[in-house]
């Protein structure tokens, strides 16, 4: 018997296969006078979690539908998952997985009939269906209602098996458009595992988010995006450095000592924000050597607070310096 040649060593450049899994450049939409997006740029690498984080209206679902081929955008240009998706949307199509924030679920049949369903529509054979079918319903903590019909379930389990039906089948890119939204904090945290476990195997993911703490927890890169724009972009890490302040707040006995602490304080060159029905003072700690000044100023004034917090920056600040706005969650 001959032997077959083994195929040429065909090792690839280092990069060669890096291309980045989302590549948007100069993106534009309008909605007739609208402006829904205004010159985006945007690259996700691989295997990677990038939150999109914006208030309502900010374009996030206009660019989501854009890069799953969706919405024909004005202009710029689009590369998912290694294709032009521009020229041809029916290859991307087939790499990527797209959840919206309306469910296409037959009500009747149960969690694991739509399930199996769709991984048969998609070409599975019935026992990989099944095995799919099944570690979705593991993954998704709906097991136990599995052979119940959906109509049965409540608000969250429906969302858990919509969220399902996007993992069907295992895809290249999936573009998650708002999936904490109207999900139980415990149903949230199993949402957030399941993303982990998607990056693991390499799958890239795109989410758009109003939730700040989930794009802090799950995002390795967040973009903001306000009227169109990109206002900022970086690791949650680093956006918190760059553009949150840490603050010290004093609570004090009295409105008088509010009263006091306002005043040293802004006599020390610090700038004190007092609310005096609360009476607290809240200090924007911008230099190293600030939170010693607060002391040194309230002790000067004899003011002793009740109690002397340290805010270290979140999301939530980053996010009202940028936007100027105060975070919606659309429940
Ligand atoms: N199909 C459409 N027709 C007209 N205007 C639209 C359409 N889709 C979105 N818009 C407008 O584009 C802007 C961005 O909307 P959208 O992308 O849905 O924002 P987000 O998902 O961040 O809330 C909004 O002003 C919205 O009203
Ligand atoms: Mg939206």
């Amino acid at each position: 018997m001959p032997s077959t040649p083994s195929p040429p060593c065909t090792r690839r450049a280092p990069d060669a296969g890096a291309e980045a899994a989302i590549e948007v450049g100069g993106l534009g939409k309008r909605f007739g006078r609208v402006t829904a997006l205004d010159g985006v740029d945007l690259t996700v690498p691989r295997g990677t979690v990038h939150g999109l984080l914006g208030h309502n209206g900010a374009g996030k679902s206009t660019l989501v539908g854009v890069l799953a081929t969706l919405v024909r955008p004005t202009r710029g240009t689009v590369r998912v998952a290694g294709h032009d998706a521009l020229r041809h949307p029916e290859r991307v199509r087939r790499r990527i997985a797209l959840t919206g924030q309306r469910t296409t679920l037959d009500l009747t049949m149960s969690g694991r009939g739509n399930l199996l369903m769709t991984a048969r529509l998609l070409g599975a054979g019935r026992r990989a269906a099944r095995t799919r079918a099944g570690e979705l319903l593991d993954a998704f903590g709906l097991a136990a209602a599995a052979d119940r019909p959906a109509r049965t379930y409540s608000g969250g389990m429906l969302r858990r098996l919509d969220l399902a039906m996007t993992l069907v089948r295992r895809s290249d890119v999936v573009f998650l458009d708002e999936p904490g939204t109207g999900l139980d904090p415990a149903s949230r945290l199993d949402m957030w595992d399941m993303v982990r476990h998607l990056t693991d195997l390499g799958t890239t993911v795109l989410l758009t988010t109003q939730h700040l703490e989930e794009a802090d927890r799950l995002a390795d890169v967040v973009t903001v995006l306000a009227d169109g724009r990109i206002v900022a972009t970086g690791a949650p890490e680093d956006l918190k450095r760059r553009i949150g302040r840490r603050s010290a707040t004093a609570e004090l006995a009295t409105a008088e000592d509010t009263a006091t602490a306002v005043r040293a304080l802004a006599g020390a060159g610090l700038r004190p924000d007092g609310d005096h029905e609360r009476r607290t003072v809240t200090v924007a700690l911008d230099h190293d050597e600030d939170l010693a000044a607060v002391v040194r100023a309230l002790d000067a004034a004899e003011v002793r607070p009740t109690r002397l917090t340290l805010s270290e920056p979140g999301l939530d600040q980053v996010y009202l310096a940028l936007t100027g706005h105060r975070r919606t969650e659309a429940r």
